[in-house]
């Protein structure tokens, strides 16, 4: 898989791209990151990428033709823009896109993107929540992250994938390692019990529970809270 990475700041990525489950990614080659840095499509002595709005207003609009330039060539891949206006990520988009060949993700700064960029240039729409960060970098990285760990063989045990927090619409149970006791503080007997049914009984209903208690949005539609 490839994932192409449009952005003014591409020195913002490559330290978090080197370590951990992205790091072993890249370098077992099941995934490559390109950094395509803006301002290698911008012109003039200081290469700007940005433009006051039209209709006046407070910031700055990156400007359509950098922007248009760089996402000429990444034409037929899918192609994502990070804006505080587009839908909110989820994990069934990070499924969805971590099955593609090739990911273009474009990362907005300033008020905004000109919207004809947004339009003709651009699948998806995506925010990664409801607050505002200062451009799309952070967003970036996120999404590479969710997506690699995605990836057949980029995480030690794929079963975690699968089980894990969002797949089946709960989030997960809580875990417990060595020692059994700590501090005075008992891990839940059934685990410790060698009883699996018994084990697999309360890991869903633990899950439920703190489904109900912290996320009760994740059920809505899906079940009744109150009799669950
Ligand atoms: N750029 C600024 N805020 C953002 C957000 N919440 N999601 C995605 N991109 C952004």
């Amino acid at each position: 898989m490839k994932i192409s990475i449009i952005t003014i700041f591409p020195e913002y990525f490559p330290q978090a791209l080197a370590v951990g489950i992205l790091g072993r990614a890249l370098e077992a080659r099941l995934v490559e990151v390109d950094l395509i840095d803006l301002r290698d499509y911008a012109e003039g002595t200081h290469r700007a990428v940005d433009d006051a709005p039209f209709g006046g207003g407070p910031g700055m609009v990156m400007m359509p033709e950098p922007l248009a330039k760089a996402l000429d060539p990444l034409e037929g891949t899918h192609r994502v823009l990070f804006t505080p206006v587009g839908r909110r990520l989820d994990q069934a988009m990070l499924d969805r896109w971590s099955d593609l060949d090739h990911l273009t993700l474009v990362c907005g700064r300033y008020e905004g993107v000109d919207e004809r960029i947004a339009e003709h240039f651009i699948d998806e729409e995506v925010s990664v929540g409801d607050y505002v960060l200062a451009g799309g970098e952070v967003a970036a990285l996120l999404v590479t992250e969710g997506i690699v760990r995605l990836l057949p063989e980029a995480v030690g045990n794929p079963c975690s994938v699968v089980f894990e927090s969002f797949r089946e619409g709960l989030l997960e149970e809580p875990v417990y390692t060595r020692p059994s006791v700590f501090r005075g503080w008992q891990v839940p007997e059934v685990l410790l019990s060698g009883d699996h049914r018994r084990i697999a009984a309360w890991r869903t209903a633990q899950r439920r529970e703190r489904t109900r208690d912290r996320r009760p949005d994740l059920l809505e539609g899906k079940c009744n809270v109150e009799e669950w």
